[in-house]
Parts: C-alpha cells; sequence; structure tokens
C-alpha cells in the first residue's frame, strides 16, 4: 500500500480546483462513498492485522485532514454560493404555492365609488372639503342661524366653541361655490358626523352631496337627475316618489323615497308598513344661500341633494344592521 501516492492524489486534486463545481466533485472523488479513501480503506482488508492498525491510521488522518482542508476552502472562497445552494436546496419547488388572502374594498367604498361612477358620467364633478368645520360652513351659510330650530334636527359634535365635525356634506355647497362662478356641477362624496348610535345610526357616517346651479335650472332637472341615479343603482323598474318636506337651505324640499326592496311595497317591518323607504334629500338651493356666497339668484338657480351612503348600502345589499359595517369582522365583509 502506498500512502505517498495517496497523499499525492489529494495534493494534486485540491491544488488543481477553481470553482466551487470543482470543489463539489473533488469532495466527491477523493471523500465519497465511491471515493478515493473509500477504496484504500476497502484494501485494507487484505492486509494483516499489523499493517492493517499502521495504514489504516495513516489513511484516517489524511483524510481527516483532507475534510479540513476542503472545508476551509469552502468557507474562504465559496461561502456564499454554498449558501445559496443549500436554500435552493430546502426549497420544494413541487409543492403548491400558498394562495394569499386577498383583500377587497369596503362595501361602503363600493357604494362610494358607484354613487360617483353615476354622477360623474352624468357630468358631475367630484369636490371635498373638510370634515372638521366652523359653525358658519356647517350652519349660518346654509340658512341655518343660532337660534334656528333646524339645529335641533342634526345633533352635533363640538370641537371647541364656533367648530364642529360636520354635521353633513352641505357645507362643501358653500366652500364651492365660493371658490368659483356658476356653472357648478359637483359632487361631494364624505364622511359626517352625528351624536347618535343605535341599530340604524353609528356617530359617524358617510354622505354624497350633490350641487348643481346654473342658469334657468329646475325642479324637473332635479327629479330627472335623481330619477336616473336611482334607477342606475337600484335597477330600472325601482319606483319612486318626490314627498314634500323642509330643508332650512333648499325652498322647495323634498324627500325622496323608493319602493320597499325588502316587500315590494306590500308594507313590512322595514318601511314601517308604508311600502316605501326614504333615501335622500333635496331641493331647489334657497335664494338666501345663494345670496351668502355672492350667487345673484335673479341670475341662476340650482338643485341640492344628500345621500346616506350607509342607507343605500343597507338596501343594496340587504344589511339590516348599519353597525355592522363598522364592526371590522372579516366574516362580515369578505360576502361583499
Ligand atoms: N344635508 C341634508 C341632511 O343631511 C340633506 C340635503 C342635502 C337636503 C341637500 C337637501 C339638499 O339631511
Amino acid at each position: 500500500m502506498n500512502i505517498d501516492e495517496l497523499r499525492n492524489k489529494v495534493e494534486r486534486e485540491i491544488s488543481s480546483l477553481k470553482t466551487f463545481e470543482d470543489l463539489k466533485r473533488v469532495k466527491a472523488s477523493l471523500l465519497g462513498r465511491k471515493g478515493v479513501f473509500s477504496e484504500y480503506l476497502d484494501t485494507l482488508k487484505l492486509l494483516d492485522k499489523d499493517q492493517k492498525r499502521i495504514f489504516g491510521k495513516e489513511i484516517n488522518s489524511l483524510k481527516a485532514l483532507t475534510e479540513v482542508r476542503l472545508q476551509e476552502l469552502e468557507a474562504l472562497y465559496f461561502d456564499d454560493e454554498k449558501r445559496k445552494q443549500d436554500t435552493l436546496s430546502r426549497i420544494d419547488i413541487t409543492m403548491p404555492g400558498k394562495v394569499p388572502i386577498l383583500g377587497k374594498k369596503h362595501p361602503i367604498t363600493q357604494t362610494f365609488e358607484e354613487i360617483i361612477r353615476i354622477f360623474t358620467s352624468l357630468g358631475f364633478s367630484v369636490a371635498e372639503g373638510p370634515d372638521i368645520e366652523p359653525e358658519y360652513y356647517n350652519f349660518e351659510a346654509l340658512n341655518i342661524p343660532k337660534d334656528h330650530p333646524a339645529r335641533d334636527m342634526q345633533d352635533t359634535f363640538y370641537v371647541k366653541p364656533g367648530i364642529v365635525l360636520r354635521t353633513h356634506t352641505s357645507p362643501v355647497q358653500i366652500r364651492t361655490m365660493e371658490s368659483q362662478l356658476p356653472p357648478v356641477k359637483i359632487i361631494a362624496p364624505g364622511s359626517v358626523y352625528r351624536c347618535d348610535n343605535d341599530i340604524s345610526h353609528t356617530p359617524m357616517f358617510h354622505q354624497v352631496e350633490g350641487l348643481l346651479v346654473d342658469k334657468r335650472v329646475r325642479f324637473s332637472d332635479l327629479k330627472g337627475i335623481l330619477s336616473i341615479f336611482i334607477h342606475e343603482i337600484f335597477g330600472a323598474n325601482t319606483p319612486l316618489r318626490f314627498r314634500p318636506s323642509y330643508f332650512p337651505f333648499t325652498e322647495p324640499s323634498a324627500e325622496v323615497d323608493i319602493g320597499c326592496v325588502i316587500c315590494e311595497g306590500d308594507g313590512c317591518r322595514v318601511c314601517k308598513e308604508t311600502g316605501w323607504l326614504e333615501i335622500l334629500g333635496s331641493g331647489m338651493v334657497h335664494p338666501q344661500v345663494l345670496r351668502n356666497v355672492g350667487y345673484d339668484p335673479e341670475e341662476v338657480t340650482g338643485f341640492a341633494f344628500g345621500m346616506g351612503v350607509e342607507r343605500i348600502a343597507m338596501l343594496k345589499f340587504g344589511i339590516d344592521d348599519i353597525r355592522q359595517f363598522y364592526y371590522n369582522d372579516i366574516r362580515f365583509l369578505s360576502q361583499f
């Protein structure tokens, strides 16, 4: 048995390796199960006991040395590649991928988007205003003076004296008209706040305001636009009616009802046996409101409307408790 020959072979192999592939190949050819060292150790069987001991010791110590040298080379020059290959070999590419849980838009956002889509297709643009308003914009400019009983209609959160969380989106009417001359044709989606909390009221909810001011705008224009809107959003066969009402900032005023989507007009709990559901307030812009923003009511007229987004979403989706929108329960939300 020639240990020197083995030592030379190891030396030659190791000193000639250049790449990580070489290293793996050399490692296998020397130390592998059918490698050079196994071969040598196998042939020990043919020797007698004493020789077996002597040669065995030499081969094993050379083998250990070779292992250490290859490990050192690997750590010194091929560390990155090794880590990459280790990771790759741990990834089972035949395994099915994880299906990510896809989020979706909140039903209120979906309803907002549908309302906005319909009105922008009718030529309205989208306007916005702040959630925190001076009382002037939320009330006075809309013809609701300080001592006016209509203020009782809306339980208001005061941020500090004179400053409120807006109780409706109507202040955006004022801000828009103050900042531009007629014609005005906007909708204003946004959050509004009222001190209210039960099965049909949350302290924060959403409205979409509409305002159109131009020469010779008439009540029939309001009826036309709102009829198109309701037929788009609730279906072409939905009955609707305009019912006389009162708002300080419109005259005349009308509330719009649709035929009850639950009982289809027969009368049920949801429509309080009337067969009708109220879905929005509207009217012709009050001349005083036009004067407040510097418009001349002899020159221009307009209509305005305001609708509750939760209310529309509840009717569209058949939801009976408004608070469901805000519990953040995925089981509820993922249905829409
Ligand atoms: N701002 C009214 C409300 O919140 C709705 C409305 C808007 C009515 C515009 C008429 C015109 O109840």
